[in-house]
C-alpha cells in the first residue's frame, strides 16, 4: 500500500472510532513542508455531520492514532492546525528504511493490484485510407502510456487497434488501384511506388472520383462487391491495407509505442457479425424504423431542446454504420476477450457516439452492467494561433513529417550544446530528445483540453519538458561515473531538509502511478517526475555528494540512485527513453 492510502485507511478508521462513520479522512500530500508531509483534511466535514467542534474531533482522533502502533511506526508526530486539519510528520528512520527497501525491490516497490482486471484498451485506430496525421498522435501516445501503467500494476491488458479499413472510401481507392493495374505492365512495382505516398494516392483517386461520373459509379459498385466478399477485390484491398499498416508500423516504431500487428482488430473483422447485431437488437425491442433506417431511440440521448438524437445502426439501403461496428466490437471484447474494463482513447468529439454505444450495448446485454466502459476523451492539438494544427498551406500535417521535423530540430539543439560530439552520437541523442519532447508535451497536458503545439517550449531544457527530465537523469549518471559503485551496506540518513524532501517524494511514485491507472491521466505522472527532478536539483545544490565524508556520501548516492531509477521507470511508463549522456 502506498503511504497516502495507508494513512487514509487508518485515519478513516480512527474517525469511525470517534463516532464519525463513513467519513473519509481525505489524506493529501501537504502543500508546504511546514505543514508536515501529509495532512488529513476530512475532519471538518465529519465534525459538521456530527454537529461537533472540529478541533475537538481532531483531538479525539489524534489521541486514538497515538495509541495505534500501525501508524506510530511511520509517524513522528501529529499536529492539529487551523480549524481542524491534522498535519502528519513522518519518521526519518522509517523513511530511510522504506528507501532502502525500494532500492532493493524490483519495480520500485510498486505493488501489484489485488483486483486484476482484463482491460481492453482501444487506441490509435487510424483510418487506413490515408496516412496517419497529427490527429492520431494523442490517442496513440496517451493510450500507450496508460496501457504500460496498467500492465505494471498487474492488470491483463489487451490492446485493440480498431483501424478503419472498411468504409465507402475503399471503393474509390480500389477502383483507382485497378485502373493503374491495367495501365501498367509491371503492375506491382508501379503500384508500390504510387502507394508509397498514400496521401497523394488518396488525392489522385479523389480527383478521379469527383471528375468522372463512370469512375464514381464504378467505385460505388466496387464497395458493394468488396463487402460481399469478391475475391479479386479482397486481394487488391488486402494489398492496400498491408501497405497502409506498414506506414503505421513505421510510426509506432519511431514513437516507441508498443502496438504490433497482433493488436490490429480492424473494422472489417466485424463485418460478418453486423447483420446479427441488428437481429439481436431487434429481439430486445430496442430497434425502431425511421424513414427506412433502423434506429435506437433512448431518453439518454437528448440533444438540444430535449429532442432525442437517435443512434442509426442500419441505413435505408441496408448499409451498416460506424456505430454498428462498435456494437459488434463491444460484444466481441466481452465474449471473446473477457473484458471487465474497456477504455476508449478517442477524440472528445465522438463522445455522443461512444455514450450511445455503451448505453445500447448494456441495454442489449452485449456487455454486463458491471463492465466499466470509459471514454478517455482528449481535445484537439492546436497551432500557435489557437486554431487546429495545419501545414502552412492549410492541409493536415502528416505524422511522419512532424516526427522528422522533431528529430531535425533536436539535432540542431544538441549540436549547439555539444558541438564537439561526433555526428552519430548527436543524431542518436537528438532522436531520443526530439521524439521524447513531442510525446511529453502532449502527455503532460490535461488530456481533456485542447493544447497548443509549440516547438520552442517542448524542446526547452527548462520547465516541465522531456529534455529537462532526460537531462536530470543523465546528470545523475555522470555522478555515478565519478563516484563508482555504491556501498550497499551504507546507511541512509535524512538529516538535511533537502534530503528528507527528496526521500518523501521518491516514496510517492506509486501514488502518481495509481492515479494514472484509475483516471487515465499521464499528466499526473509527468507532474510527479517534474517535481521529483526539482527536488533532486535542490538536493544536489544543498547537499554535496563527492565532497561529503564517506558515510554521508554513500547515503546521498543511494538517494541519487533511487532518483535515477524512478526517472527511468517513470519515463518508460510514458514511452520515453533516457540516455546515459547528453
Ligand atoms: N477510426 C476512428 C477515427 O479515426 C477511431 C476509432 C476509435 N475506436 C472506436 N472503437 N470507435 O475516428
Amino acid at each position: 500500500m502506498n503511504i497516502r492510502t495507508q494513512l487514509d485507511t487508518i485515519i478513516t478508521q480512527a474517525l469511525a472510532n470517534a463516532g464519525a462513520d463513513n467519513a473519509p479522512a481525505v489524506v493529501k500530500t501537504s502543500a508546504r513542508p511546514e505543514f508536515g508531509d501529509y495532512q488529513a483534511n476530512g475532519i471538518m466535514g465529519a465534525a459538521k455531520k456530527l454537529k461537533m467542534n472540529p478541533r475537538e474531533l481532531a483531538t479525539k482522533v489524534v489521541a486514538d492514532l497515538e495509541l495505534n502502533n500501525e501508524i506510530t511506526e511511520l509517524v513522528e508526530s501529529f499536529e492539529i492546525a487551523g480549524p481542524g486539519f491534522i498535519n502528519i510528520h513522518l519518521k526519518n528512520t522509517w523513511l530511510a528504511e522504506r528507501i532502502e527497501q525500494t532500492l532493493k525491490s524490483d519495480n520500485l516497490a510498486i505493488a501489484k493490484t489485488n483486483k486484476p482486471e482484463t482491460v481492453v484498451i482501444d487506441y490509435s485506430a487510424p483510418n487506413l485510407a490515408k496516412e496517419m496525421h497529427v490527429g492520431h498522435l494523442r490517442s496513440t501516445i496517451i493510450g500507450d502510456s496508460i496501457s504500460r501503467v496498467l500492465e505494471l500494476l498487474g492488470h491483463k491488458v489487451i490492446r485493440q487497434n480498431h483501424v478503419g479499413d472498411w468504409g465507402t472510401q475503399f471503393g474509390m481507392l480500389l477502383t483507382y488501384m485497378s485502373e493503374l493495374k491495367q495501365e501498367s505492365s509491371e503492375l506491382n512495382s508501379e503500384l508500390e511506388v504510387q502507394l508509397a505516398d498514400l496521401e497523394k494516392f488518396y488525392q489522385a483517386a479523389k480527383i478521379r472520383f469527383d471528375e468522372d461520373e463512370t469512375f464514381a459509379a464504378q467505385a460505388r459498385e466496387n464497395v458493394v462487391k468488396l463487402q460481399a466478399g469478391d475475391v479479386e477485390f479482397l486481394k487488391l484491398w488486402q494489398q492496400f491495407i498491408d501497405t497502409s499498416l506498414n506506414h503505421c508500423d513505421e510510426i509506432y516504431q519511431i514513437l516507441n509505442v508498443k502496438l504490433t500487428r497482433d493488436d490490429v482488430a480492424p473494422e472489417s473483422q466485424y463485418n460478418d457479425d453486423l447483420a446479427n447485431v441488428i437481429i439481436d437488437l431487434d429481439k430486445t425491442g430496442l430497434l425502431s424504423e425511421n424513414q427506412g433506417a433502423q434506429c435506437v431511440f433512448l431518453d439518454e440521448f437528448k440533444g438540444k431542446e430535449d429532442s432525442i438524437i437517435p443512434m442509426i445502426v442500419q441505413k435505408s439501403d441496408g448499409g451498416y454504420l460506424y456505430a454498428t461496428t462498435d456494437l459488434a466490437a463491444l460484444r466481441y471484447r466481452h465474449n471473446q476477450l473477457g473484458m471487465t474494463r474497456g477504455l476508449y482513447l478517442v477524440d472528445a468529439r465522438q463522445s455522443l457516439h461512444l455514450k450511445q454505444v455503451y448505453v445500447v450495448g448494456k441495454k442489449a446485454g452485449f456487455v454486463p452492467e458491471s463492465t466499466s466502459l470509459e471514454h478517455m476523451a482528449f481535445g484537439t492539438m492546436m497551432g500557435k494561433d489557437g486554431t487546429p494544427f495545419k501545414t502552412r498551406s492549410g492541409g493536415t500535417v502528416k505524422l511522419i513529417d512532424l516526427l522528422n521535423e522533431a528529430k531535425l530540430r533536436a539535432f540542431d539543439l544538441v549540436t549547439s550544446k555539444n558541438p564537439d560530439l561526433d555526428e552519430e552520437s548527436r543524431r542518436s541523442i537528438a532522436n531520443t530528445v526530439g521524439i521524447g519532447a513531442v510525446k511529453y508535451a502532449d502527455l503532460s497536458k490535461n488530456r481533456t483540453s485542447d493544447y497548443i503545439f509549440n516547438w520552442d517550449t517542448m524542446l526547452s531544457f527548462e520547465g516541465n519538458t522531456a529534455p529537462y527530465l532526460q537531462y536530470a537523469y543523465a546528470r545523475i549518471q555522470s555522478i555515478f561515473r565519478k563516484a563508482g559503485d555504491i556501498n550497499n551496506n551504507a546507511e541512509i540518513s535524512l538529516l538535511e531538509p533537502a534530503e528528507r524532501l527528496l526521500a518523501t517524494k521518491l516514496l510517492q511514485f506509486s501514488e502518481a502511478v495509481e492515479i494514472v491507472a484509475k483516471d487515465g491521466t499521464p499528466n499526473f505522472l509527468c507532474n510527479y517526475l517534474f517535481e521529483l527532478s526539482g527536488n533532486f536539483m535542490s538536493f544536489y545544490e544543498a547537499c554535496p555528494i563527492m565532497k561529503a565524508d564517506e558515510v554521508t556520501k554513500q547515503s546521498r548516492l543511494k538517494l541519487a540512485k533511487l532518483t535515477a531509477n524512478t526517472l527511468k521507470t517513470g519515463l518508460d511508463l510514458l514511452g520515453i527513453d533516457v540516455m546515459e549522456r547528453m
